[in-house]
């Protein structure tokens, strides 16, 4: 891990009041870009080449001679070739030049390796870089080992196939389309088997899936993304807050759950089985009671980074639950960065970040809110890592 002094360093050469925000173009940049603006900075979206013209033209940000932004969110593009090769010394360079402090989504750690991105990126990063590794399944000190020292509920791991006997989900990379899921779900072994057999044969699943698998109790329930912040800088307040709530749109799942259980059925015995595909996201609330318990969650979250991943979580993250009939939470999965679900409060606000702020609140607007007071207060590096 680069340590945290050198990155210091970096920043020492920034021009601080002529600071930008940059991201990877893709899964949550807008929303970053556009809370971005609102709070005064300029924009970069690093992009892929062939898949630009969202950010480059049709974003793209316009400003009045005053400098005031009259269209757009997008100031300036970096068209290259692969996403990752934003790992290299001379891009890495171009962002330190520019005073460009970037912002961490999930298309910057799905594009680059988790390796590259600790150990090898010198820029500046608003919120917590050691945290990154912990939403890759699998790994020592992943998400579900935080989840465990925290005491926080997440639903119940099945060690193995055979051991399946309630509805199970298991939790596999997708085999041809490497960054989505090849999920499925069983009620028993026998299933389990039938199931993963045909999943082979239609090149979802690798063959060796089982080594990389996940298998944990089905929750039958909504489903709510917690989109959360902690603001170290806050001193008066409390530095948790609730920024908004949302949930996918996952394809085939949502067109599945449209169909009769009798063509449900037909498609199961064929062999089509939902998949889990993220392709939108919505808006939701939270019945009020329940909000104590997610403020629970995120107290115990943050109290545990604090304690094993120093410094801890900075400024947006996530936590991905279902609630179960009896109204409890279960958490299964966290990210420690902004989430993809933001885009719904992207520019509008959240109910929840909103009635906080008294002003439209999304994510990206909150952390560009953080960015600028730590600048203001000449307190960049406590934010940064
Ligand atoms: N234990 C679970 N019980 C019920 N549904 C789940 C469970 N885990 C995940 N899901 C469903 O699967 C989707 C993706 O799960 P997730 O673990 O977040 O995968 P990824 O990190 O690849 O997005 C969720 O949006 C939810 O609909
Ligand atoms: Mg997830």
């Amino acid at each position: 891990m680069i340590s945290r002094d050198e990155v210091l360093a970096n920043l020492g050469r920034y021009n601080w009041k002529a600071a930008r925000i940059g991201v990877v173009a893709s899964h949550s940049s807008l929303d970053t870009c556009d809370g971005a603006v609102s709070e005064g900075f300029r924009t970069l979206a690093v992009c892929q080449k062939g898949r630009e013209k969202t950010f480059e033209r049709y974003f793209r940000a316009q400003r009045a001679a005053d400098d005031r932004i009259v269209r757009g969110v997008v100031d300036d593009t970096l068209v290259l070739e692969r996403y990752d090769m934003i790992l290299e010394s001379q891009n890495q360079e171009h962002l330190m030049r520019t005073d460009t402090l970037w912002v961490p989504n999930r298309s910057f750690t799905s594009y680059c390796s988790i390796d590259a991105i600790e150990n090898d990126f010198k820029v500046p990063m608003v919120g917590s870089r050691n945290l990154l590794r912990s939403e890759e399944r699998g790994g020592p000190r992943d998400y579900y080992w935080i989840l465990e020292r925290a005491g926080l509920p997440h639903p119940k791991k099945v060690e193995k196939p055979e051991d399946i006997d309630d509805l199970t989900m298991i939790k596999v990379h997708h085999h041809v389309k490497k960054l989505e899921r090849g999920f499925f779900t069983a009620k028993d072994y026998e299933q389990y088997r039938q199931k993963s057999e045909e999943l082979i044969k239609q090149g979802v699943l690798d063959e060796d899936f089982e080594q990389h698998a996940r298998m944990e109790q089905y929750i039958i329930g909504p489903v709510f993304n917690l989109d959360f912040f902690y603001n170290p800088l806050e001193d008066k307040g409390e530095k948790i807050e609730l920024l908004g709530v949302d949930w996918r749109f996952e394809s085939s799942l949502d067109g599945y759950v449209r169909l009769t259980a009798e063509q449900q059925i037909g498609l199961e015995k064929d062999g089509i089985i939902p998949e889990y595909t993220v392709c939108g996201h919505n808006s939701a609330t939270l019945r009020e009671s329940l909000l104590d318990k997610a403020f629970g969650l995120a107290e115990k979250y943050v109290k545990a980074t604090q304690e094993y991943y120093s410094p801890g979580i900075i400024g947006p993250f996530c936590l991905q639950t279902c609630v179960d009939k009896d109204l409890d939470f279960y958490i299964y999965d966290v990210a420690p960065r902004i989430g993809g679900g933001t885009n719904v409060h992207m520019s509008v606000g959240h109910p929840y970040g909103n009635t906080l702020w008294r002003q439209d609140m999304s994510t990206g607007r909150r952390l560009a809110k953080m960015v600028r007071e730590a600048i203001e207060q000449d307190r960049l590096d406590e934010v940064v890592t």
